[in-house]
């Protein structure tokens, strides 16, 4: 393990703010998959698990302390299975499909547009949809605008109004296709994305469209699209409102990993990640037509262990590692606030990286959702500087990396278009051990740190010191950990991962606060100015 110099020192300069972390990051994606909707979400208004109109209660409630700020749907890779005429109108009238993304389920469209609205609504959050592009037509996308957002008397207004919402639903954000380049080659994407756009934003002009993207460096060259990403944003001079990304990740299996598989995850992370928004930053730049920055949306990211997915219901562990790489996400997201603006996990309830577990009556939350509930003060902070010092960063011997060449580090068969991201210096390429990340809120009267200590064997003495007009009034903490991070929540144990409340000491120097940062934990301090 690396060696620490003493006590490690925070600097955090609440007068040194940069950009709002757009609250849309801390969101989420909920996909026709497994048990996701029906039973995660949807258990209809007929059964006897405790339900509003349909919504299963428990899972709205823990949502609700969330605050989540807007939910996709109805996928991923179902969104370009879909046709989002079986899910409107009278529930006893739609029809029962063959559910056409799992063998031997039926896909009963219960749950459709107005349901996927109410579940927004009852959470104070924006909806997001995703329109088939596989087998819907322009017009088809263009119809389900109308008949979510307008108030006149066209054809599909009128049909929501006589399925009882007079009101439109004022749908904002409106993505184009899913991971379009396992479909369609680039020139048959641009092809449909216009023929979409032109009909959606002829509904309704005010509507945000995000494209389908592709993650820059991760490269499906089996399929030799590596340039469909660029192709696409040089075709429409990111014409787009937001283009997307997905980022999955893994290492060793969920809950069975050696300790350099934990630590190898987050040097993953730390290498890929940024460098994919950037690079992604870029070429929107480099291409763009329009006096503005194109943002990104990650629309799906998360841990995707091996041999998901396994079984029909799609889980998988979700243990502490899960978690904090959860928080390291969102750390890397604050960085890049001023171009990530939507980040949507996948997924919410119980398929993947899921913050909520269901099973028939029984529900519990696994420790990535603390983490949503921890950070959810950073949503719309202004991000402050911070510099860590005393404490060294991640060594490659912990992540098994120790025979990595010298010098500075190119990723490995890094495609050609990340050339617009100057490679980091050696030591760079290294997470800090202690992650740090801070936020100012919009009133400029509470300060959010969050700080996650790597370790799996180190506790970390720190001194976290601000600098700035405002003066520091009371200081409350809290802090996720456990004995071993493998541990996670279950049914019989849902408790066994949970924040506890941290008791700091009164400082007796205005401005300083003296705390000890316990091996693999996340701690948020909440800091009145
Ligand atoms: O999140 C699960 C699946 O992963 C989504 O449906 C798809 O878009 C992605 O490949």
């Amino acid at each position: 393990m690396s060696s620490l110099d003493g006590t490690a020192l925070i600097d955090i300069h609440t007068d040194r703010l940069g950009s709002e972390v757009d609250p849309n990051v801390y969101a989420h994606f909920i996909e026709h998959l497994a048990t996701c909707i029906y039973d995660g979400i949807w258990v209809g208004p007929g059964s006897c698990i405790p339900n509003e109109d349909g919504l299963r209660l428990d899972t709205l409630q823990a949502l609700a302390r969330l605050h989540p700020p807007l939910f996709r749907w109805p996928g991923g890779y179902f969104a370009d299975l879909y046709d989002w005429q079986d899910g409107i109108g009278p529930r006893e009238a739609r029809p029962t499909r063959v559910c056409p993304t799992q063998i031997n389920r039926e896909e009963t469209n219960a749950f459709g547009t107005a349901e996927f609205i109410r579940f927004c609504q009852a959470l104070g959050a924006e909806p997001y949809l995703c329109v088939n592009t596989a087998f819907m037509t322009g017009n088809d996308a263009g119809s389900w605008v109308e008949y979510c957002n307008l108030d006149g008397n066209t054809a599909w207004a009128a049909k929501r109004r006589e399925h009882g919402y007079q009101q439109p639903f004022g749908v904002k954000y409106w993505g184009i296709g899913n991971e379009s380049y396992w479909r369609h080659s680039a020139p048959d994407y641009l092809q449909r994305y216009r023929e979409c756009k032109h009909y959606m934003c002829n509904a309704d002009p005010s509507i945000a469209v995000i494209s389908s993207g592709l993650e820059p460096n991760w490269r499906p060259e089996p399929w030799g699209r590596e340039d469909w990403g660029t192709y696409l944003i040089r075709e429409t001079r990111a014409d787009m409102d937001m283009y997307s990304i997905h980022t999955y990740f893994n290492c060793g299996h969920a809950d069975e990993f050696s300790d350099q598989q934990y630590y190898e995850l987050f040097v993953k992370l730390w290498r890929r990640l940024p460098r994919s928004i950037q690079a992604t930053a870029g070429l929107l730049d480099a291409h763009s037509a329009f006096p503005r920055e194109t943002k990104i949306a990650i629309d799906e990211w998360g841990i995707w262990h091996p041999g998901w997915p396994m079984g029909p219901d799609m889980r998988q562990p979700s243990t502490l590692r899960d978690a904090l790489f959860a928080a390291a996400f969102f750390h890397i997201c604050h960085d890049h606030s001023s171009r990530v603006a939507m980040a949507t996990i996948a997924q919410t309830v119980n398929v993947a990286h899921a913050l909520v577990i269901t099973e028939g009556e029984r529900l519990f939350l696994t420790p990535t959702y603390h983490v949503f509930d921890m950070l959810q003060n950073h949503m719309a902070g202004r991000v402050a500087q911070v510099a860590v010092s005393g404490v060294s960063r991640l060594g490659r011997q912990d992540a098994g990396l120790e025979d990595e060449p010298a010098g500075p580090v190119a990723e490995p068969g890094t495609p050609s278009w990340t050339k617009l991201v100057p490679t980091a210096p050696e030591e760079k390429m290294m997470p800090p051990l202690l992650w740090v990340s801070a936020t100012v809120d919009e009133s400029g009267s509470c300060l959010t740190c969050s700080a996650i200590n790597l370790s799996l064997s180190q506790s970390i003495p720190a001194q976290l010191r601000l600098h700035g007009t405002a003066r520091p009034g009371a200081v409350s903490a809290k802090m996720l950990s456990s004995g071993d991070v493998r541990d996670q929540n279950s049914f019989d144990n849902p408790q066994h991962v949970v924040p506890v409340d941290m008791h700091l000491p009164p400082s007796e120097t205005e401005g300083l606060i003296d705390y000890t940062f316990p091996p693999h934990s996340l701690t948020v301090f909440s800091i009145e100015l």
